[in-house]
């Protein structure tokens, strides 16, 4: 154990706060050395709205809601208030066998507002959990209606749904050689991308190629072998591809005719991020399991949620005695339901979902002047869930590529102005629902002034 030299937080300086971060906290993602050795620790205290403060006062724009989580906006004080009273009066009961009051509360309004009839709750802690649950569902599932050898999983390449076993498994970011070998009987699919598509297709036609390759892919898998299929209703950490109504439309329809349970992962497309409360009714279709997480408390506490429809859930009611194989010791913790009950009751109170799908509307049109960049290849998104794609040459469409410092320089550039987001082949813009359009103005101002200083010093690449 080290011994601190100053007093605790409060009184501590800011530099002696970051020095102590980087002594003892493990950054999730970014490698130790960038941060000690180049970008240096940022550690936030404060955030209202779509604006962060970080321990020396500085001040950021919250470009992407944390990761895609604080859908109704930093410092809310009311969802502090019930969390505190719901901790006095009861904090915690076994998750193996009973629930408690505000549990059953929020599954009810879950069941209230998913899509179509989903109605049966897994409460989780995260998104990983939610889709590691979802999975295990599917499986189970499967074996319990009679087909135990559908255990394999097709997901889309490129996806993103979480970092614990299982769901790396499925997660263009696995590493191999760390971790692997990673879940037996998992396979990828193209993901549907009207930009840059697999198929040399464009638009729709892209898509429905798209789609006809996870019909594909069943049949070369064995369908009697495959036990659902996961995608994102649109893809977010994938580069946010909006895939046309159709390509959905078939793969419910070839799901269905497999035999093959679809799963919508909605743990960033959920609650208001693309214009509607789940990406999945802009696309008229109803997954068997969606998965849930980050929006549903706006991050005010750490909570996940596996959604199935009663068809799903049928085989735990008509076989006795048997449970799912799965216990999560916090799945449904009153002090998280209090959180996401009051969060909901926010959205309602401000309209948040339309509000987003407004000041979505008004984002687009501000990102679609970036297009004149001579770096900018695409501008794509809905609601605030939206990105632009750097690329080294608009007409080949081609790609910096991961080593290249293009991207890195606009990260800096962009954090210098004090905009925060996540910039690699695209950049994200999804703020929080309850952002501006004097907010939205400024970070489109600073992102137009990052690619210009960025461009001029990489002129001489700039393929035309
Ligand atoms: C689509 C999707 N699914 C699952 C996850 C995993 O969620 P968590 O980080 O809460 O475990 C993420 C995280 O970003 C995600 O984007």
């Amino acid at each position: 154990m080290s011994v601190r030299t100053e007093e605790p937080t409060k009184t501590m300086s800011p530099e002696a706060i970051e020095q102590d971060a980087l002594d003892h906290v493990w950054i999730h993602q970014a490698p130790w050395s960038d941060i000690a050795e180049n970008e240096g620790m940022r550690v936030f205290s404060r955030g209202k709205g779509t604006t962060l403060w970080d321990v020396r006062g500085r001040e950021y724009l919250d470009g992407i809601s944390g990761l895609w989580v604080v859908n109704a906006g930093h410092g809310r004080e009311e969802i502090g208030r019930v969390m505190g009273e719901q901790a006095g009066k009861l904090a915690y009961a076994s998750a193996m066998s009973f629930t408690t009051e505000p549990a059953v509360e929020l599954a009810h309004k879950l069941a209230e507002i998913a899509p179509g009839d989903l109605s049966r709750v897994y409460f989780s802690s995260g998104g990983s959990e939610a889709v590691e649950t979802a999975l295990k569902i599917a499986k189970q599932v499967q074996a319990m209606r009679g087909f135990p050898r559908r255990y394999k999983i097709i997901a889309r390449r490129g996806s993103y749904h979480g970092m614990t076993h299982g769901a790396m498994s499925l997660t263009a970011a696995r590493n191999e050689n760390y971790f692997g070998p990673f879940m037996y009987g998992v396979s990828y699919v193209p993901h549907p991308n009207q930009y840059r598509s697999d198929f040399g297709l464009e638009g729709e036609e892209a898509d429905v190629m798209a789609a006809r390759y996870v019909e594909q892919e069943i049949e070369n898998q064995g369908p009697e072998t495959v036990a659902a299929v996961i995608g994102e209703p649109i893809s977010s950490a994938a580069g946010v591809h909006v895939p046309s109504k159709k390509y959905w439309q078939m793969l419910r329809e070839i799901c269905d005719r497999h035999g093959v349970l679809l799963i919508a992962d909605e743990v960033i497309n959920g609650f208001g991020r693309t214009g509607t409360m789940f990406a999945t009714e802009q696309f008229d279709f109803q997954p068997d399991i969606l998965t849930i997480a980050k929006g549903l408390t706006s991050g005010y506490a750490p909570m996940g949620a596996t959604i199935v429809s009663p068809k799903v859930f049928e085989s735990f009611k008509d076989q006795k005695a048997v449970a799912m194989g799965h216990l999560l010791t916090f799945g449904g913790h009153p002090v998280c339901a209090v959180a996401a009950l009051k969060n909901l009751e926010i959205f309602e109170e401000e309209n948040l979902v339309a509000r987003g799908a407004e000041m979505g509307v008004y984002l687009t049109q501000r990102l679609e002047e970036l297009r004149a960049h001579p770096t900018v290849g695409d501008v794509r998104g809905v609601g605030l869930l939206q990105a632009i794609e750097l690329v080294q040459s608009k007409s080949k469409k081609s790609k910096w590529g991961k080593e290249h410092p293009f991207a890195k320089r606009v990260s800096e550039l962009l954090m210098e102005r004090g905009f925060i987001t996540r910039t690699w082949e695209v950049m994200h813009f999804a703020p929080p629902l309850v952002v501006t359009r004097e907010e939205i103005d400024r970070m489109v101002t600073i992102a137009d002034e990052a690619l210009t200083i960025a461009e001029k010093e990489h002129a001489k690449e700039l393929e035309d």
